[in-house]
């Protein structure tokens, strides 16, 4: 496939139908990308000589996203339309950005048909080429085509024109080919047919798709690739975004269970487009796998987990927990009901067990934290057990500080850490301490008050109850001739 000589994509609408008062419709997006990501991304590896994107509403929003996504969408230059009046006026004012002498092919695209595949694309731009037509048009075939373009054909089926629903007759609405506003175009007839466009219809704008028309009257060939109408649907509201989101997950989810991932239920889970996946893991339901997030070979995730931008290693076992930038080694054991913040990194076989939250936490090998505890801004060696109910206190109402456990520590139940302060290799602390000072290697560190017992208190001061009279039982006989 010749590369095209400039990819064109539309983004300079308000998206009057998505009703957002923050972002413009192509900044809306799924799946970690935005529509406009979408449609560069597939794009892309067509290795065009030139992208130019057209921008208007809020358009520093779109070209600070372009920058942003850079990495995805390769680089690409804004053209500013300042008044939007249609796609056709749209392409002209891009057309500014391209030199004319270039010649070559054009490929143009809506920046809110987020589910095109660089499979579909390239095929559109090889056809072009080989049946040297002045323009190729990608339509669909729909069950509704209501707000599309609809595209004509003479009687031997060649493409005569584009309609717009809104100056169609009652005869041509009928038709279900739709344009789907993607199209190579011969850069030289292009830019003829585009000097050419009224704005003599039922929304008085420069509609693109009526280049078709003028080049088919100007006998000059029109081709037409088919494509499925899942890879062409456009995002005008909300309703189609979360159709459009779905499709794209089920597609997702399909190539992950075709590479090995058994996904239980492909309708409850949802994966974000960065998100790898190594064979032999299993999905539980409910999952959701978000921004960067890495899972290991054997791995089980699920029912109920939220990963963003988290890796998990090979056979680990998360259950009912949210992650957020995690490292989660091998063979690790999580849940249920955890909740991993930044800067959480667990080493191989670590155990984190219910009610367990961490931030910023280094946790050695095979440690583990199995109940009801806080750890922030710590590290934890190997193989230590930390106790039920254990607080790492680390703020101090102005800074956060550190603490540091050794390894094959054994710290009691009910411990509070506070921070900044030390327990060493071997050490062992006492169930129920405040912990304010370093415990060495191999000591008890022991930091509680040490117990009273006030005796027969009950039977003196809720004599009557039903305390008191279990307790004189308990007590027996003795007991009461003391108390005479
Ligand atoms: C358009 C097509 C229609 C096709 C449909 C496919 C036209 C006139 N109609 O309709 O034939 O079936 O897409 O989804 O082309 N834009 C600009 N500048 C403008 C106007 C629009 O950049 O002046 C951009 C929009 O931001 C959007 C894209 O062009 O990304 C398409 O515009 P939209 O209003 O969504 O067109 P549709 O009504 O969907
Ligand atoms: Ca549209």
């Amino acid at each position: 496939m010749v590369p095209p000589t400039a990819v064109i994509v539309l983004a300079a609408g308000e998206g009057t139908r998505m009703n957002s008062r923050a972002v413009p419709k192509v900044l809306h997006g799924f799946a970690g990308r935005t529509l406009l990501a979408h449609v560069l991304a597939a794009a892309a590896p067509l290795a065009a000589k030139q992208t130019a994107v057209v921008v208007g509403h809020r358009r520093e929003q779109v070209v600070a996203h372009l920058d942003a996504v850079r990495d995805l969408a390769g680089p690409a230059q804004p053209v500013v339309q300042d008044e939007q009046h249609g796609t056709g006026h749209a392409v002209r004012i891009a057309l500014d950005a391209v030199p004319a002498e270039t010649g070559g092919a054009v490929l143009v695209l809506p920046g809110d048909a987020p589910l095109l595949t660089t499979a579909t694309l390239a095929a559109l731009v090889a056809e072009h080429a080989a049946t040297g037509a002045a323009a190729t048009i990608l339509s669909s075939v729909v069950a509704d085509p209501t707000g599309y373009g609809r595209v004509l054909r003479d009687a031997a089926g060649a493409v005569t024109r584009i309609v717009e629903h809104k100056d169609a007759t009652e005869a041509e609405l009928t038709v279900t080919e739709i344009g789907t506003s993607v199209y190579v175009f011969d850069h030289v007839l292009l830019r003829s047919a585009l000097a050419r466009l009224s704005r003599d219809n039922a929304q008085g704008e420069e509609y693109l798709p009526d280049v078709v028309g003028i080049l088919a009257g100007d006998g000059q060939r029109i081709s037409a690739v088919v494509a499925p109408a899942d890879e062409t649907a456009g995002v005008n509201d909300r309703v189609q975004l979360a159709a459009a989101h779905r499709l794209y997950n089920t597609r997702l989810l399909e190539a992950h269970m075709r590479a090995g991932v058994t996904v239980v239920d492909p309708l409850t889970t949802w994966v974000d487009a960065e998100v790898t996946i190594e064979p032999d893991a299993v999905l539980l339901p409910s999952t959701e796998l978000t921004g960067a997030t890495t899972i290991g070979a054997g791995a089980m995730v699920g029912p109920q987990v939220t990963l963003t931008d988290t890796s998990v290693g090979a056979g680990a076992r998360l259950d009912r927990c949210v992650a957020t930038q995690a490292a989660i080694g091998a063979e690790v054991t999580i849940g249920p009901y955890a909740y991993l913040r930044p800067g959480t990194v667990l080493a191989d076989g670590v155990h984190i067990g219910t009610y367990v939250e961490l931030k910023n936490a280094d946790v050695g090998e095979g440690t583990k934290i199995p109940h009801l505890s806080y750890v922030g801004d710590a590290t934890i060696g190997e193989h230590t057990n930390i106790g039920a109910a254990t607080v790492f206190v680390n703020y101090d109402g102005v800074d956060k500080h550190h603490t540091t456990i050794g390894s094959h520590a054994r710290t009691g139940a009910d411990n509070m850490f506070v921070a900044p302060v030390e327990v060493g290799d071997g050490a062992y602390t006492a169930a129920g301490s405040v912990i304010t000072h370093d415990v060495p290697p191999g000591a008890m560190g022991v930091a509680r008050a040490p117990q009273r017992n006030v005796a027969r208190w009950v039977l003196r001061k809720r004599a009557g109850t039903a305390a008191a009279e279990a307790a004189t039982q308990a007590l027996g006989d003795d007991d009461k001739k003391d108390e005479a």
